[in-house]
């Protein structure tokens, strides 16, 4: 019998050569967060591969794709007049469809380290609130970037499982994903959605508040990048123990030149208070239509807040003022959403339960 004189060296090279390919078969599998302001994807076995803006630069008069995520998201504000950078994905919907298909297929395709024969399956978290047709956008998008099989999740139930909530047990769950273009407020039990609700009022929102205020108080134009950049520097939703200020440079609306002058962390609250109004009203409307067996699980567990918004200082400690809840901050709440997301590649029964199409 052949089999019996097989050499010891030979069972070392069959288990290293040929097994690890067999297993990079089953590793193929995408989940992929597809944000208003950055997209993730996370590759099974090999963790968060693709973490950039979502954004692509266009050269307007051939069409033709210059830079996509973050080499897109520096030339903002500063290309040459033919180059339009375009953000594809607007208050958590796709806006620009044929844009955010090269998109994925690049992220798809980075993902893959480049190698063009594979046909994932995709696993892609969408904000609650979309229609079917916005559904079928997203899908529409991963298939044409060559997707085997495409399954939506709600991002409000992703942001849970990444925070690790025990969405599955009875008992209620209140998470808020603040990220850039909507907040969602979501309330789960048994992995269910019990209540969700989304606002179109997020980390975006935010941006464009401050250039606003500073416009319109200081008569100085700034770009979003560095409206952005105040917001994270010296932003608050609740006053802060020690005073903060930061210089802030633009284009004077007087003189057309270029200016700069100092903010302090009074006036930019002052500028944020609308959005952040918003986002706690919508806490507060869930809270009034939550079941009182829920809202007694709530009043113990209290409020979890995820996405890049919720790393605005004091918003915890605002939300807790208004509502009188415990309020904490997931880990790291800007990958909370993909490594729920994530979670659903292995995990087949959850996956059924929570899936939207
Ligand atoms: N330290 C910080 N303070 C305040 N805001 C922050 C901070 N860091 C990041 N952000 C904001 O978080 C937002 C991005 O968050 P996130 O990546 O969760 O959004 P997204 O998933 O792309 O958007 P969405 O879920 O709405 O489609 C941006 O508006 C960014 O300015
Ligand atoms: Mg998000």
């Amino acid at each position: 019998m052949r089999v019996g004189f097989m050499r010891p060296e030979w069972t070392t090279r069959i288990s290293l050569e040929n097994l690890r390919p067999l297993a990079s078969l089953f590793s193929e599998d995408l989940a992929i967060d597809l944000g208003t302001v950055n997209t993730r994807v996370y590759a099974r076995g090999r963790g968060i591969v693709v973490n950039e803006p979502t954004a692509v630069a266009l050269d307007e008069s051939t069409g033709q794709v210059q830079a996509v995520g973050k080499e897109a998201k520096e030339m903002v504000g500063r290309a040459p007049g033919r180059i339009k950078v375009v953000k594809p994905v607007r208050d958590g919907v796709i806006a620009d469809f044929k844009v955010t298909e090269r998109m994925l297929s690049y992220f798809i395709q980075k993902a893959h380290q480049r190698r063009t024969l594979v046909h994932p399956r995709v696993i892609i978290s969408v904000p609650s609130e979309i229609t079917q047709v916005e559904r079928r956008a997203v899908t529409d998008s991963a298939y044409r970037a060559k997707a085997a099989e495409v399954h939506l999740v709600e991002q409000a139930m992703m942001a849970a499982i990444g925070a690790g909530l025990p969405v599955s047990r009875p008992g209620g769950n209140l998470v808020v994903d603040i990220g850039g273009g909507t907040t969602d407020v979501a309330l789960i039990s048994m992995s269910g959605m019990v209540y969700s609700r989304s606002v179109r009022t997020a980390g975006n929102h935010m941006d464009e508040a401050i250039m606003n205020y500073i416009k319109r108080k200081y008569n100085l134009l700034i770009g979003e990048r560095t409206a952005e950049q105040i917001k994270i520097e010296i932003g608050s939703a609740f006053p802060l123990e020690k005073p903060v200020t930061t210089e802030v440079k633009g284009r004077s609306l007087i003189e057309g030149i270029p200016k700069g002058c100092t903010v302090d962390d009074r006036e930019i609250r002052e500028a944020l208070n609308e959005s952040v109004s918003t986002i706690v009203n919508a806490i507060r409307v869930l809270l009034e239509r939550t079941p009182p067996e829920l809202s007694a699980d709530i009043s113990d567990r209290g409020i979890v807040l995820a996405g890049g918004g919720s790393l605005l200082r004091n918003l915890d400690k605002r939300i807790t003022d208004e509502t009188g809840l415990p309020v904490c901050v997931a880990d790291d709440p800007l990958t909370s959403v993909i490594l729920g997301t994530a979670k659903l590649l292995d995990d087949f029964t959850l996956l059924r339960r929570v899936v939207v199409d």
